[in-house]
């Protein structure tokens, strides 16, 4: 397990989450033109585990993180205190970053995508089916709810949503079986909406070792947050950000996440972002980006079995080569 004595070396077991190929993020950052020195912008601080990774590891490399949830970024927070001014942390949605960063030039972006295994296992806001948690689901414990989607949100909006963000075959029946049930009365609780998924769906289609809801929760969750539209603009306004020659890794856990990753890098490799908002063209042919990795990189067999989460993710990097067209800052 050559994985986890190297891990040890990066941090303490004080936290739950376990940073994702951390040894494939470090060789890209050591693989640059500016070789592991500069300022990396951890889109997705979490608990820190990337962060600390790029701060013990270079020596030579501030980090700027950015993350939605105050609890989550407060105990990343502490911990990182004792980097100083080598670490700064902002609590905002990374679709801001070009606001945040209007007046900088960072080297090296990284977005890791989704929820940390915090809010999932001790957050206790209703990310998980597996206890009986209130129905809240909010990374940044305001605005709309779980319960607020599933209460008051009609058939024909439940069924699109969990369509679309949880590519779940039995879309029809689901959205039918929470109708029926809120008419009773309000569905408060990860318990009782887990429940009416798994009656939902016929026990023949059962997929063993995965909960039935599992998709459901990951479509209320996707449209609690507007996941998606949040990444789309991340990675733009990420892209504006980047010195030439800098790094951008996105690395996403399902396939709603990656095909935006994958469709953005593509287009700045074909030098057209038309399309993208479908306001403004500047197809010049000339790529605005290299891809560095032809396929998604995948996590190690070691690293699977020393964190079963990292099985579906999918790492995707890309060097920049130029600005974009001014219009688009
Ligand atoms: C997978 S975890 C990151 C884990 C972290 N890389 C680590 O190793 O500890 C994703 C984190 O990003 C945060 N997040 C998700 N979407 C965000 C967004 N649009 N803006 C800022 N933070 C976001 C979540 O709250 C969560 O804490």
């Amino acid at each position: 397990m050559r994985h986890n004595v190297e891990i040890d070396r990066y941090y303490n077991n004080s936290y739950i989450h376990k940073p994702i190929m951390w040894r494939e993020i470090v060789a890209s950052i050591e693989n640059s033109s500016k070789k592991g020195t500069g300022v990396v912008v951890d889109c997705t601080l979490g608990e820190g585990g990337h962060s600390e990774v790029f701060l013990k590891h270079f020596e030579n490399i501030q980090v700027i993180a950015f993350e939605r949830d105050p609890q989550i970024l407060e105990r990343a927070r502490k911990r990182l205190s004792v980097y100083g001014v080598r670490f700064r942390c902002i609590n905002d949605n990374f679709s801001t970053i070009g606001e945040h960063l209007a007046e900088e030039r960072v080297d090296y972006i990284l977005y890791d995508f989704g929820i940390s295994s915090f809010h999932l296992d001790a957050s206790g806001r209703g990310f998980s089916f597996a206890g009986d948690e209130p129905l809240a689901m909010n990374l940044d414990g305001s605005g709309m709810t779980a319960e607020d989607v599933v209460n008051s949100y009609s058939e024909t909006d439940l069924r699109r949503i969990i369509k679309e963000f949880g590519e779940e075959r039995w879309f029809p029946k689901i959205a039918k079986a929470i109708v029926d049930r809120r008419a009773e009365a309000p569905i408060k609780t990860t318990g009782e909406l887990a429940e009416i998924v798994l009656r939902a769906i016929p026990r023949k289609f059962h997929v063993k070792n995965i909960h039935p809801a599992t998709r459901v929760f990951q479509a209320i969750r996707i449209e609690v947050n507007g996941e998606l539209a949040a990444i789309q603009d991340g990675l733009l306004g990420g892209f504006n950000v980047l010195a030439e020659d800098g790094i951008m890794m996105a690395m996403s856990f399902h396939s709603l996440e990656d095909r935006i990753a994958k469709r953005f890098f593509k287009r700045l490799k074909d030098g057209c972002l038309c399309g993208l908002d479908g306001k403004y063209c500047v197809c010049t042919g000339k790529p605005f980006g290299e891809i560095l990795t032809r396929k998604p990189v995948m996590a190690h067999e070691d690293e699977v079995i020393w964190n079963s989460r990292s099985r579906s993710a999918k790492l995707r990097v890309l060097k920049k080569l130029r600005d974009l067209d001014g219009k688009f800052k």
